[in-house]
C-alpha cells in the first residue's frame, strides 16, 4: 500500500466546531486567495489587525522585493496586548510558564501572566530600553533562557520600534559576537544563567566572553554594544561591569509602567533571526511588521484551530523561528494562552512533557519529530503514567516525520482522536506554508499535505518548469505572501542569489519535494548543503570553517548521514596539518572546538581523519562520495573523476 493511500479522515466531532469544517470549504477559500490575492489579503489585514493608519496599497511586488500594506501603520505589541485590555481576554492567562524542576526533584517554579500583567511588564521593560538609549530602528540582541522575560523583551522591543535578534541560548560566545557584529546591535539582554538538565548555562559569562572577541582586523566585534541588561534567574556568581551592565530587576524599579506604543510602518523591521545557509556565516533573515504579524496570527488560528479555552503549547525555544511565530507572536495576537517550559523533555525524568500536559490540561501540542522519536525510544510507560485526555490537536515541525513516529504520536499521545498537523515552513517564510487544516484535510503519515491560503508552492525541474505528479524536484513558491522574508540583513545580493536566482521570479526553498496524486506535498529534505540535525538547521560550510579554524586542521568536509533519532547526524572528514597525529584526544578537542565556535548543536557526531579528501579534477570536494562513505554505503556512481583513487581507499579504511 502506498503511503498516500493511508488517509486519516478528519474527525467528525472535531470538524463541527473547527474554523475550517470541510475540504470543500478549504478549497473554496484557497481558490479565492490564489485568484485574487490582493483582495484576499486586504480583507484579512482589516479583520485581523488593529492599525493606527490604513494602508494605501495592499502589495507592491517587484521580485524579489515585496512590500505589504504600504503606508499602513501599526504596533505589534498593541496587536498582542493592548487590544485585549478592554475585553474579557484582559484577565486570561497569556503566558503560563514553568521552570525546570530542581535537581533534588522540587517541582519547577510556575508563573502565570494575564494579558493585563504581561502588558504592564512589557511597558516597564520598554521604558527600561528607552532609558538605556534604545530608539526606533536600533537593534537589540536577546540571549535568554525560556522564561517569560524572553517574550517580554521581544514585545518591549516591538513596542518602541527596536529590532530584536534572538540568539538561541545554546549558541556560543563567538556566535553572539558574530551576530552583534552583523546586526550592529546596541544592547544585549541576557540572564545570569539558564537551567538545563540540572546545570546552569552561563549566559552572562558567554556575553562577557563575546564582548572581548576581536575580528581579523583586531577590532572588537561588539564595539556597538552600549549596555547589557541582566535578568537574575539562577543566582550564580557573575561579574557586572559598572555603567555597562544593569540588573533587570533594578532597572524596572526606576521607570514608569506607562509606555505609549510607537506607530510603526507596516514594512518597518520587526526582527532579524540568524539561520544557517549553504555558504559562509549564518544569514540574518529579516522580517517586518504588518505582513509578518498577519501571517503569524492567521496561521496560528487556522492551523491549530485555536479556540478560546485552549491551552496551547509549542515546545520550541524562542531562539528559533518557531518560538517567534508560534510561542510569542501568533498565539498572543490571537489572545490565546501560550505555555512556556524552560527545561529539557527528559529532565528529571522522560515524562516531563506528559506531566506538564496533564497538570496544565494542555489541549494543543506542537513539537518536533526528533522529540517524538526520542519519546518512542524512552518507552510507552512514560506517557501512560499521565492523563493526556485534555489534548485535542497535535502538530509537528522542523523536519520530515517518518510514518512510524506519526503513527506513534497519533496512537500513544493523541489517543487516535487528535488530528496531526505536519507543518512545513522555514525561518524565511515567517509562518506555516504547507499544512493540513485540522477538521478539513484528510491526513496521511509523512505528508504536510496542502498549502495554506494564498500560498502557491510548486515542484519544479532544473529549468524551473513544473514536474509531473509524483516526480521529485525543487520546491519553490510562485507568489509573494505577507510573512515572507524581506531580505538578508545588510546583504541584498545574497538575498537575490540564494532565494531568487535558482528559478527566476520564484522563491527557492532549498528543499526537495514531490506532489502525489491528491496534490499532497511530500517534503524530502534539503537539497543544498544545509543539514537538518534534530530539527536544527546547520550549514555544512559553517561547521567546516569552524573546524579549519583549529590550528591542527588542514581541511575539513562535513556531510550528513541518516540517524534514527536526529534525522541526520553530522560527519566531519578532517585532514590534519603535517606533523599532527590523529588521536581520540584530538577528536574530542575538535568537537569541543566546534562547540565553542558555534554551539553544542553543531558538534560533529563523528570525526574521521583522512590523509586527503577526494576531489574532482577542478578541486571540488566530492561530497556525494563522502556522504556514501559516511552512511556506510558502498561507493556508487562514477568515480573516474577522482584525483586520487588511493584517497578513497584511505577513507574507507578509516571508516572501520
Ligand atoms: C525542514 C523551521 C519536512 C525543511 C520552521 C526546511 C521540514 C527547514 C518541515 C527549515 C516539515 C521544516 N517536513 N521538513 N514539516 N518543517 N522542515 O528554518 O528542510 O529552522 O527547509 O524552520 O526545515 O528550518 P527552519
Amino acid at each position: 500500500m502506498l503511503n498516500e493511500e493511508r488517509l486519516f479522515p478528519p474527525d467528525k466531532e472535531f470538524s463541527k466546531r473547527a474554523h475550517i469544517k470541510s475540504l470543500a470549504q478549504y478549497r473554496k477559500i484557497y481558490k479565492e486567495s490564489i485568484e485574487s490575492p490582493e483582495v484576499f489579503w486586504d480583507k484579512q489585514a482589516r479583520n485581523e489587525l488593529v492599525w493606527s493608519q490604513p494602508w494605501k496599497k495592499t502589495l507592491q511586488w517587484k521580485a524579489p522585493n515585496a512590500k505589504w500594506f504600504v503606508g499602513g501603520k501599526l504596533n505589534v505589541s498593541v496587536n498582542c496586548l493592548d487590544r485585549y485590555l478592554d475585553t474579557a481576554t484582559a484577565n486570561k492567562a497569556a503566558l503560563i510558564w514553568e521552570g525546570e524542576p530542581a535537581t533534588n526533584g522540587t517541582p519547577g517554579e510556575e508563573r502565570v501572566l494575564t494579558y493585563r500583567q504581561l502588558h504592564r511588564e512589557v511597558c516597564l521593560f520598554a521604558n527600561v530600553l528607552k532609558k538605556r538609549g534604545i530608539t526606533k530602528g536600533d537593534r537589540v540582541l536577546i540571549y535568554l533562557p525560556m522564561v517569560p522575560e524572553a517574550a517580554i523583551a521581544m514585545l518591549a522591543c516591538a513596542r518602541i520600534g527596536a529590532v530584536h535578534s534572538v540568539v538561541f541560548g545554546g549558541f556560543s560566545a563567538q556566535s553572539v559576537a558574530d551576530r552583534v557584529f552583523d546586526s550592529g546591535a546596541k544592547a544585549i539582554i541576557t540572564a545570569d544563567g539558564g537551567f538545563r538538565r540540572g546545570s546552569v548555562v552561563p549566559l552572562k559569562q558567554n556575553v562577557d566572553d563575546a564582548l572581548v572577541i576581536k575580528g581579523a582586523d583586531k577590532k572588537l566585534l561588539t564595539a556597538t554594544i552600549e549596555s547589557v541588561i541582566v535578568l537574575q534567574r539562577c543566582g550564580n556568581q557573575i561579574s557586572m561591569k559598572a555603567n555597562r551592565d544593569f540588573w533587570w530587576h533594578d532597572e524596572i524599579k526606576t521607570v514608569s509602567p506607562v509606555c505609549p506604543p510607537e506607530p510603526m510602518d507596516s514594512e518597518a523591521p520587526l526582527f532579524i533571526l540568524y539561520t544557517s545557509g549553504s555558504t559562509g556565516k549564518p544569514k540574518g533573515i529579516l522580517h517586518t511588521t504588518g505582513g509578518y504579524l498577519l501571517y503569524a496570527k492567521m496561521t496560528t488560528r487556522y492551523v491549530f484551530d485555536l479556540q478560546d479555552n485552549d491551552v496551547y503549547w509549542c515546545t520550541a525555544d524562542v531562539g528559533w523561528v518557531t518560538g517567534h511565530s508560534y510561542v510569542v507572536y501568533g498565539p498572543l495576537a490571537n489572545g490565546a494562552t501560550s505555555l512556556i517550559y524552560e527545561g529539557a523533555p527528559n529532565w528529571p525524568e522522560p515524562d516531563r512533557f506528559w506531566n506538564i500536559i496533564a497538570r496544565h490540561r494542555v489541549s494543543i501540542l506542537y513539537t518536533a519529530p526528533t522529540a517524538i522519536r526520542a519519546f518512542m525510544k524512552w518507552g510507552i510507560e512514560w506517557p501512560k503514567k499521565h492523563d493526556l485526555s485534555s489534548l485535542r490537536l497535535l502538530g509537528t515541525v522542523g523536519e520530515p516525520i517518518n510514518p512510524e513516529a506519526w503513527i506513534w504520536y497519533h496512537t500513544v499521545i493523541g489517543g487516535k482522536r487528535c488530528p496531526i498537523v505536519d507543518t512545513w515552513w522555514q525561518t524565511e517564510t515567517g509562518g506555516i506554508m504547507i499544512t493540513p487544516m485540522p477538521g478539513a484535510t484528510p491526513t496521511t503519515p509523512g505528508s504536510a499535505t496542502l498549502p495554506f491560503f494564498g500560498i502557491l508552492p510548486e515542484v519544479v525541474d532544473e529549468q524551473g518548469n513544473a514536474v509531473e505528479k509524483n516526480s521529485g524536484g525543487k520546491l519553490v513558491v510562485r507568489k509573494p505572501w505577507p510573512g515572507m522574508l524581506r531580505g538578508i540583513w545588510g546583504d541584498p545580493q545574497r538575498f537575490q542569489d540564494v532565494y531568487w536566482s535558482e528559478v527566476k521570479g520564484s522563491y527557492f526553498t532549498g528543499d526537495g519535494s514531490r506532489q502525489d496524486k491528491n496534490g499532497y506535498f511530500w517534503i524530502v529534505g534539503r537539497i543544498d548543503d544545509v543539514l537538518n540535525v534534530a530539527g536544527h538547521r546547520i550549514g555544512t560550510a559553517e561547521v567546516e570553517s569552524a573546524l579549519v579554524s583549529n590550528q591542527n586542521v588542514a581541511e575539513a568536509a562535513v556531510v550528513g548521514r541518516p540517524d534514527d533519532l536526529k534525522g541526520q547526524a553530522l560527519v566531519a572528514f578532517v585532514t590534519l596539518k603535517s606533523g599532527i597525529k590523529a588521536s581520540p584526544e584530538l577528536m574530542v578537542e575538535l568537537r569541543n572546538h566546534v562547540g565553542k565556535e558555534i554551539g553544542p548543536v553543531a558538534k560533529p557526531d563523528d570525526i574521521r581523519f583522512a590523509e586527503s579528501l577526494p576531489k574532482t579534477r577542478s578541486g571540488k570536494i566530492m561530497r556525494r562520495l563522502l556522504k556514501q562513505v559516511a552512511s556506510g554505503l558502498e561507493i556508487k556512481g562514477d568515480t573516474t573523476t577522482l584525483e586520487d583513487f588511493a584517497v578513497l581507499a584511505q577513507l574507507t579504511k578509516t571508516d572501520e
